[in-house]
């Protein structure tokens, strides 16, 4: 059987209805959803992201992968794969520079816990743990705000979000009349 070749999709930018919306649970991970994971993840690393979730792609599903650790471990490959991922606990509180694919140029300091707990299924639907800490910790909590129609831009302070009024108005002004917003 011949292996398919993984699909790059189209990243939704900041004003995409899909982005704001909170994600369905993935009730059974089909072949079709095989594919799907595939493809995020592909095209996770063709957009040099550290993460990627379902809603960054106009899929309202409850899946994200992440690697953070490919850029340093001399581009080693290691995706990280979460569906339907709950938090099981947070330690600690730390504040890092943070962005996203679907907010191009937008960067800013967010408050994160530093230790996190996660359960969920990867794409084979067996379940997964993961402690994480560190970069691992801060793209989980990152991507998964995804799943929730949360942007890390909502957890910075009023005064921030004002300085940042004039790019978010501009990215926003490309959705179309479906809500859909993609990178031209
Ligand atoms: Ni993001």
């Amino acid at each position: 059987m011949k292996k398919r070749n993984p699909e790059l999709l189209p990243i939704r930018i900041y004003g995409d209805k899909t982005l704001q919306k909170k994600a369905e649970p993935v009730i059974q991970i089909t072949s079709e959803i095989k594919n799907f994971i595939d493809d995020l993840v592909y095209t996770m690393y063709e957009k040099e992201g550290v993460g990627l979730a379902a809603p960054q792609v106009g899929i309202s599903l409850r899946i994200f992968v992440v690697d953070p650790f490919w850029y340093n471990e001399e581009g080693e490959k290691n995706p990280i794969v979460m569906v339907n991922p709950e938090f099981i606990e947070f330690e600690d509180q730390t504040e890092f520079e943070e962005g996203c694919l679907s907010l191009p140029e937008i960067y800013d300091k967010v408050v994160r816990a530093s230790k996190v707990t996660i359960k969920g299924l990867n794409e084979k639907g067996k379940e997964v743990k993961y402690r994480a800490e560190g970069l691992f910790s801060r793209a989980l909590q990152h991507e998964y705000d995804h799943l929730d129609g949360i942007l890390f831009i909502d957890k910075i302070s009023k005064l921030k979000r004002i300085f940042l009024k004039k790019k978010l108005n501009d990215l926003s002004k490309t959705t179309d009349a479906n809500g859909v917003n993609l990178r031209r």
